[in-house]
């Protein structure tokens, strides 16, 4: 299991360049298996969760090449199941149940399991797919799906899931008939999506409004080669490390008007920033200000940004409470920065973080995806070395994330 082996405390200079978004990669890459033939995809970001899909077409029969572009040729797609094996090591696997369904009529995907963050469950996935006439039944941690061709329905979500809109929009562009998704979430990737899929010749009005409407067809074709959007995760965690570094980083290829909410925040927090001609410079202050945060679904602060925004409140001036309202235990990293020197207490959805001069190094271990890159940050505020282990986490969802830094001035090695 690789460790990375931080020493902090120098500030960081310099340009990076962000990479395409994880969570448009994989909701894209699902959506081959709609359309017969070859699909031709760039900026598709080199993460554990992508080979994970790649794995996943190609066991379905779909072939799958990365070079510069990722092209995924779904001629021969002959099996319609997502095994235990692999969901289990990544939950967006339900993101293959709707296209199976929509285009095959059958699919058999095992129930994703919890993750560190929550339950995460997908009723609202399966309810959706019922309402189109889908007949799905559980049976043994598997969900066995089967419609001769679905039907369009208006779907009212109770809570806006980001990967639900998706899985029911890619369901909707075969079924018969209109789809009217209500309370969609409004997520960035979510347009990207529909973008792609709009190329193929589906009919989608509305994404990245509340409200999207679908008008099925008969067939899909996959279109010419599809750039999909920058990583505003990253993005935003790079944002962070300046300005926990006192660092000056020149963020390149990034969409700003995808991080307003993280920039107004980072703003309050006396992070000042300066449009360039195709991205970003970021300049951390001496020191950064207290401000509180409260997840919400987009456009409000994103819930994939709080652990790294935390990581920054430590050593702020002031104290800030942060509020968790997307998942139940998504603080697994504060037991982790306490031991780093971090005053922080937890009260059900509710963190409060009492800034202090420093942090400390220390041996310390991720936990999921997003608390890894909040360690991250926090060895590199420590003037001391920290050792991060179960970095796996880290290379689900950032692409060489250590070179990047090495290239800012970092002291990072990682550890095989
Ligand atoms: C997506 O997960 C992202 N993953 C997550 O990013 C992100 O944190 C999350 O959206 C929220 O923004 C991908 O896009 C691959 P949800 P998803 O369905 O779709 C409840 C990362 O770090 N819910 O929007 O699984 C659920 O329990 C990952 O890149 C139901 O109750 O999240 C949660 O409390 C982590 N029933 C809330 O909705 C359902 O059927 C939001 O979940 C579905 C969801």
């Amino acid at each position: 299991m690789d460790k990375l082996l931080i020493l902090g405390g120098s500030p960081l200079k310099g340009e990076v360049t962000i990479s395409g978004a994880k969570n448009a990669a994989l909701p894209i890459m699902a959506s081959t298996l709609l359309a017969q033939g070859i699909h031709t995809l760039k900026r598709i970001p080199k993460l554990k969760d992508v080979s994970t899909m790649a794995e996943l077409i190609k066991k379905m029969g779909g072939i799958v090449e990365f070079n510069e572009l990722c092209k995924i040729n779904t001629l021969k797609i002959n099996k319609f199941e997502a095994p235990y094996e692999l969901v289990k090591t990544m939950r967006a696997s339900i993101l293959v149940l709707g296209p199976l369904v929509a285009r095959f009529g059958k699919a058999k995907v095992s129930l994703p399991g919890g993750c560190a963050i929550g339950a995460r469950p997908v009723n609202l996935h399966i309810n959706g797919l019922e309402k189109m006439g889908a007949k799905i039944s559980l049976q043994e941690g598997y969900i066995i799906a089967k419609a001769s061709r679905l039907i369009g329905a208006k779907i009212y979500f109770d809570i806006p899931t980001v990967t639900g809109t998706e899985n029911l929009m890619m369901a909707a562009t075969l079924a018969k008939g209109t789809t009217i998704i209500e309370n969609a979430a409004k997520e960035p990737e979510i347009v990207d999506l529909a973008n792609y899929l709009i190329l193929m010749g589906a009919k989608i009005q509305g994404a990245g409004t509340s409200i999207i409407k679908i008008e099925g067809v008969d067939d899909l074709n996959p279109p010419q080669e599809y750039e999909i959007i920058p990583d505003r995760i990253e993005t935003g965690t790079f944002m962070a490390i300046a300005g926990a570094c006192r660092g000056d980083i020149i963020l390149k290829g990034c969409r700003i008007d995808h991080v307003d909410a993280i920039i107004l925040k980072m703003k309050d927090a006396g992070i000042s920033f300066k449009e360039t001609k195709n991205g970003i410079r970021v300049i951390g202050p001496k020191r950064l200000q207290a401000v509180d945060i409260k997840t919400m679904p987009y456009p409000g602060f994103p819930t994939d940004m709080q652990a790294q925004f935390m990581a920054m409140m430590t050593v702020a001036n002031g104290t800030s409470v942060i509020k968790e309202t997307i998942f139940e235990n998504r603080f697994m990293h504060v037991a982790e920065l306490r031991r780093m020197g971090a005053d922080i207490t937890v009260e059900g959805n509710t963190a409060t973080v009492r800034g202090v001069k420093k942090l400390k190094g220390a041996p310390v271990m991720a936990t999921d995806l997003r608390a890894s890159a909040s360690l991250v940050i926090a060895g590199l505020i420590a003037e001391e070395e920290t050792l991060i282990d179960r970095i796996y986490h880290l290379d689900r969802g950032y692409e060489e994330l250590d070179k990047k830094l090495i290239q800012l001035g970092a002291r990072i090695k990682r550890i095989k």
